[in-house]
């Protein structure tokens, strides 16, 4: 059982909790992630670690209410138990030294990228950070981004807020400029971070991405995760979940996230109704 001691409403549909979880947070490290089941009788949904706390033992996840399952979890309250959260899980990311990084960070995707950017900076990596929302009211976690960026880019695809247009824009004026760039870390909708890859490619930057398959175990065991990566097949869960990104088949990540639509489609309605 794990409580949820804190709860924010960030935007429409986007929620962060702070859950007491003292394993947990002894060992998270950034780029790590939980599964999650809110109760006995639910399914397991995998989430990142955005941010933990070794000395009061709490995690924080940032999750954004899209289909049956985070719409439960986003129901819960301050007190409330979910039935299971496990984790560390995942491989925790890389951080380099003496590096400048470019971080791409997409909707509720920017909580996920938020740890590694801190603790790149923490390294003494220049960090510059680009974060993109549809639109001003979608947009989270600026002002944490600010704190452990030495630059940062804001877009809302609608020109709301910050410049307007996609997360791929910035990063490509950035590359088309000559700026000394080491690698980029992105995470957010597979078809950004699609994007993302294809940007950095001619230009040769290693590009390191978070891959979001539909997972169940998240321990090796059952294949649902699997991803195409080098022609090479790869469970994102254990193998990952960050990939060079100019590996990863992503027009197949894409394919295989829609493989249960139809039935995701009928839980939520049925959820709601
Ligand atoms: P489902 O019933 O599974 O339905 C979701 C449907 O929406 C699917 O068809 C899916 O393809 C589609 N979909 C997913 N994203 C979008 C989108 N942006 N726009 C439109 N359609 C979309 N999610 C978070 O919110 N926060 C996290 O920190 C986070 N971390 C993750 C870490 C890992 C390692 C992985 C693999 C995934 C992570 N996800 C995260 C994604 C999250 O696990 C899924 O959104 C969740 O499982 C959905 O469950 P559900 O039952 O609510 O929705
Ligand atoms: P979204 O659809 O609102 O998109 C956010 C931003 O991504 C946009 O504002 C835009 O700047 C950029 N973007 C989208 N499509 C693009 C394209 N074709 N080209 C260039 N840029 C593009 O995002 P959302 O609804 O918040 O979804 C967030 C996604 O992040 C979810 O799919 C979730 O599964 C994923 N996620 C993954 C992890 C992980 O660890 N892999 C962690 C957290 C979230
Ligand atoms: Fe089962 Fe990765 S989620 S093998």
């Amino acid at each position: 059982m794990a409580v949820i001691l804190e709860k924010v409403e960030l935007a429409e549909n986007i929620k962060e909790i702070v859950v007491d979880a003292p394993i947990i947070a002894k060992k998270a490290e950034p780029g790590q992630f939980v599964i999650v089941v809110v109760d006995e009788r639910g399914e397991r949904i995998p989430l990142t670690i955005a941010d933990y706390d070794r000395k009061a033992g709490t995690i924080t996840i940032v999750f954004l209410e899209i289909g049956k399952t985070t719409m439960k979890l986003g129901r819960l309250g301050v007190g409330d138990e979910m039935a299971h959260i496990a984790g560390p899980l995942g491989n925790p990311s890389e951080i380099p030294e003496n590096e400048t990084i470019v971080f791409v960070g997409g909707g509720v995707g920017i909580a996920a990228v938020y740890p590694i950017a801190r603790k790149a900076k923490q390294a003494g990596n220049e960090v510059i950070s680009i974060i993109g929302a549809r639109s001003k009211n979608l947009l989270i976690w600026e002002d944490r981004m600010r704190a452990v960026s030495d630059e940062l880019i804001v877009t809302t695809d609608d020109g709301s807020y910050g410049r307007k247009g996609v997360v791929t824009e910035p990063l490509k004026e950035i590359l088309e400029n000559g700026r000394k760039v080491d690698r980029v870390v992105t995470v957010g909708p597979a078809i950004m971070m699609k994007f993302v890859a294809l940007t950095t490619k001619p230009y040769g930057v290693k590009t390191i991405a978070s891959l979001n398959p539909i997972m169940v175990d998240g321990s090796g065991m059952c294949g649902a995760c699997r991803v195409e990566v080098g022609g090479e097949t790869k469970f994102a869960c254990v193998d990952g979940p960050e990939f060079d990104a100019h590996q990863v088949d992503f027009d197949l990540l894409i394919k295989r996230l829609g493989t249960y639509r139809e039935e995701e489609e009928l839980a939520k309605r049925l959820f709601l109704e």
